[in-house]
């Protein structure tokens, strides 16, 4: 008995410290360090709908970038790539704070021959990337859904339904495009 204590005492000390790390680091995003985490999603829009539909999918290894302009002189003050994880979300850290500027993310590249086209306006999603708004909040923003677009509509498009997105994907009412 007095062996297992012996043991378990440093482990369990090991157990504090990461309660504590945790909860300073918990603290610290409440109080809003500079830098922002942005995670959208990807997919391929086979029916060219514009929306999410039950034939779409996620597209895998898409790259994204996000663009921060000043909204006056239009200087590209940050940027950040990112590749989509098997589900099609990408995910990237955004530093610092972007009150001045439009902070945009783009399409990039597919992965997938048959659904690569990027039609112009319909390929971003805006991300308000402030916290200088009133509101108390942490960094985590969510971006609408981008999509590259299928040149030739499978026949299955005759029959599509657009998928309920809006409860399978976190939204903000600001940022739709
Ligand atoms: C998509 O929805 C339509 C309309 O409800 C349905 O007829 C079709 O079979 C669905 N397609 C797939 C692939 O689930």
């Amino acid at each position: 008995m007095q062996h297992t204590h012996a043991a378990a005492a440093p482990s369990l000390r090991l157990l504090l410290q990461l309660a504590v790390a945790s909860a300073l680091a918990a603290g610290a995003l409440a109080d809003g360090p500079p830098g922002f985490t942005v995670t959208g999603r990807v997919y391929c829009d086979n029916c060219r709908a514009g929306f999410e539909t039950n034939v779409s999918h996620s597209i895998k290894g898409a790259t994204v970038q996000m663009e921060c302009r000043h909204f006056e002189t239009q200087e590209v003050k940050h940027r950040a790539e990112a590749a989509a994880n098997e589900w099609g979300w990408y995910k990237m850290e955004v530093g610092g704070e972007h009150e001045a500027e439009i902070c945009e993310v783009a399409l990039v590249r597919s992965p997938e021959a048959e659904c690569a086209e990027i039609e112009r306006f319909r390929d971003r999603s805006r991300v308000p990337l402030t916290r200088n708004n009133g509101i108390k909040q942490d960094g985590f923003r969510y971006a609408n859904p981008i999509a590259f677009f299928r040149k030739d509509p499978p026949p299955a498009c005759g029959d599509i339904a657009p998928t309920t997105s809006t409860t399978t994907t976190p939204r903000t009412e600001i940022n739709s495009f």
